[in-house]
C-alpha cells in the first residue's frame, strides 16, 4: 500500500520559517474515513481566528459530510477532474464571503482576501492534524449559489476537500503521478522594494 509522500523530503525553505508552512500541501489521495465532529470543529475554529478588515469575519462555510443527505449536492458542484478524487473525501466545503461591511453596508474591497486568510488558517490546522485539506476552484459557482441558496450579498469563493490521507495508488494514473509536494518561485520573483519592477 502506497503512502502519501512527506513534504519535508521534497521541500526546503530558503530562509528560516516554521515547518508547518512546508508540511501543508494539497494531496488528493484520501481514505474515505470520516472525521469526528471535534476534528471538523478544530479546523473551522482555526479559520475563525483569521484576521480580517475591521474584524469583519466575512467568511462563511457551508459543508456536506460524505454519506450525509447533503453530500450529493456538494459533490455534484465539482468539475469532473475534481470528482475523480473527491469521492473519498470526508467533507466538502463551500467558502462564501459577505461582500458588504456590516457597519455601513458599503462594498468591502477585501472580502475575498479575508476569506483566503481563513482558508489558509484551516489548511495549516489540517496539516498540523495530518489531514488532507485541498482548495478547489474547479466547481460550478452558479449551481452552488442556486442549490445551496446563497444570497446575492455573498460571493461564492472556493471549495475545500477535507479527509484522512489515503493511498496514492488508488488515484487515477495521471493524478498518481502528480501526487508530489510542489516547489515555489524564488523570493526575488515575488517581492520588490519600491515600485513594480518584475
Ligand atoms: C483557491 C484554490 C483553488 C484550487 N483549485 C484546485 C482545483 O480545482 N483542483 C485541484 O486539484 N487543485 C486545486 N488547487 C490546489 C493547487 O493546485 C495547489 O494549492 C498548488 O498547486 C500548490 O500546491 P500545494 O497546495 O500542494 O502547496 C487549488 C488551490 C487553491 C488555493
Amino acid at each position: 500500500m502506497g503512502r502519501l509522500p512527506d513534504p519535508l523530503e521534497y521541500r526546503a525553505a530558503d530562509h528560516q520559517i516554521e515547518l508547518l508552512f512546508l508540511r501543508r500541501w494539497s494531496p488528493r489521495a484520501m481514505s474515505g474515513e470520516p472525521l469526528t465532529d471535534e476534528e471538523l470543529r478544530r479546523l473551522f475554529e482555526a479559520a475563525r481566528w483569521a484576521p480580517s478588515t475591521y474584524n469583519e469575519q466575512e467568511w462563511r462555510f457551508l459543508y456536506g459530510r460524505n454519506g450525509s443527505e447533503h453530500w450529493q449536492t456538494f459533490y455534484e458542484l465539482l468539475v469532473e477532474g475534481n470528482r475523480a478524487w473527491c469521492g473519498r473525501a470526508a467533507v466538502l466545503v463551500v467558502v462564501l464571503s459577505h461582500k458588504f461591511f456590516q457597519r455601513n453596508g458599503k462594498p468591502n474591497p477585501v472580502h475575498t482576501f479575508d476569506s483566503g486568510a481563513a482558508f489558509e488558517n484551516l489548511a495549516l490546522q489540517g496539516a498540523a492534524m495530518d489531514l488532507v485539506v485541498h482548495g478547489m476552484a474547479g466547481f460550478d459557482r452558479e449551481l452552488a449559489r442556486r442549490t445551496l441558496e446563497v444570497p446575492d450579498d455573498y460571493d461564492v469563493e472556493a471549495m475545500i476537500s477535507i479527509g484522512r490521507p489515503g493511498d496514492p495508488d488508488d488515484l487515477p494514473a495521471e493524478l498518481r503521478e502528480r501526487e508530489v509536494p510542489s516547489g515555489r518561485k524564488p523570493l526575488h520573483e515575488i517581492i520588490c522594494e519600491g515600485p513594480f519592477a518584475f
